[in-house]
């Protein structure tokens, strides 16, 4: 059990990455908060992790809202006691050249993409330094890495979460809790179905074109990286990038 005795917040855990991350999380042992905009997605991956005998929660949760980051704090600690790991997971996907961007758009992505993991930073990490020990992963993605058309708002958003990872790492390195952002290349979820329809190519040939190994990662593939950095093997990361792209920043 990789992470036994642990609690664990995953933010959009109802579908996708997060949902992934959270039956893992609930198989190696860790009591599981999901949150998630989507009460359906989010009830149903808390019933089957209790289903296969784990422990979870459910929150109905607006990352970009600061009430709600304080009523899942509230909840965890009343539930579980404490919070060891933070997955800040959700996020939301647009491609649109620079020139068509509404700013209403931009606003409601930086909103979630990046006030999010700042209002889950700012509300968690305080009760992970009370125990001297957490671990915060960030979702940022390749594109925080580098650039590619239609991906200015995107990239934005993802490039300052990997910054804001990094920043928040060495504020709170002193207390024992360590900070690590995952830098995804495309994964067989929704916003890859997204990706594939916007640039009319399949995910086939997104896979062939785009990344060395010749195929989109999986949503396994994401997990067990998070996995590793929600638990105590990766003591040594904080500040640190994890690219999981199939060789593609690697050209
Ligand atoms: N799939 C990819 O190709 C890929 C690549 C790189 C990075 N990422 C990042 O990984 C993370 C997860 O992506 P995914 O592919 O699993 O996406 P997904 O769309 O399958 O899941 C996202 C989840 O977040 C939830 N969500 C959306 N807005 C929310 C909000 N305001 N508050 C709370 N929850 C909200 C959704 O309901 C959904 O359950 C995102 O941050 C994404 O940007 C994904």
């Amino acid at each position: 059990m990789r992470l036994e005795n642990k609690v664990a917040i995953i933010t959009g855990g109802g579908t996708g990455i997060g949902k992934e991350t959270a039956l893992l999380f609930a198989k190696e042992g860790a009591k599981v908060v999901i949150t998630d905009i989507n009460q359906e997605s989010g009830s149903q991956a808390v019933k089957d992790i209790q289903t296969n005998g784990g422990e979870a929660l459910f929150v109905h949760h607006d990352v970009n809202k600061e009430d709600d980051w304080k009523k899942v704090s509230e909840e965890t600690i009343k539930t579980f006691g404490k919070v060891d790991v933070l997955f800040n997971n959700a996020g939301i996907y647009i491609i649109k050249p620079v020139a068509e961007i509404e700013l209403e758009e931009w606003n409601r992505l930086m909103s979630i993409n990046v006030t999010g993991v700042f209002l889950g930073m700012k509300h968690i990490m305080p009760l992970m330094a009370k125990q001297n020990k957490g671990s915060v992963i960030n979702a940022s993605s390749i594109a925080g890495l580098i650039g590619s058309p239609g991906h200015v708002l995107y990239g934005a958003s993802k490039g300052a979460v990997r910054i804001m990872t990094k920043d928040a790492a060495m504020e709170y390195a002193s207390v024992g809790v360590r900070v690590n952002s995952i830098h995804p290349g495309y994964i067989d979820t929704g916003m890859a179905d997204y990706a594939s329809q916007v640039t009319g190519n399949s995910k086939e040939q997104l896979g062939k074109n785009l990344f060395p190994l010749g195929h989109l990662g999986s949503v396994k593939d994401v997990a067990n990286t998070v996995l590793f950095l929600a638990s105590d093997e990766s003591a040594y990361s904080t500040g640190a990038e994890f690219v999981i792209d199939g060789g593609a920043t690697a050209r």
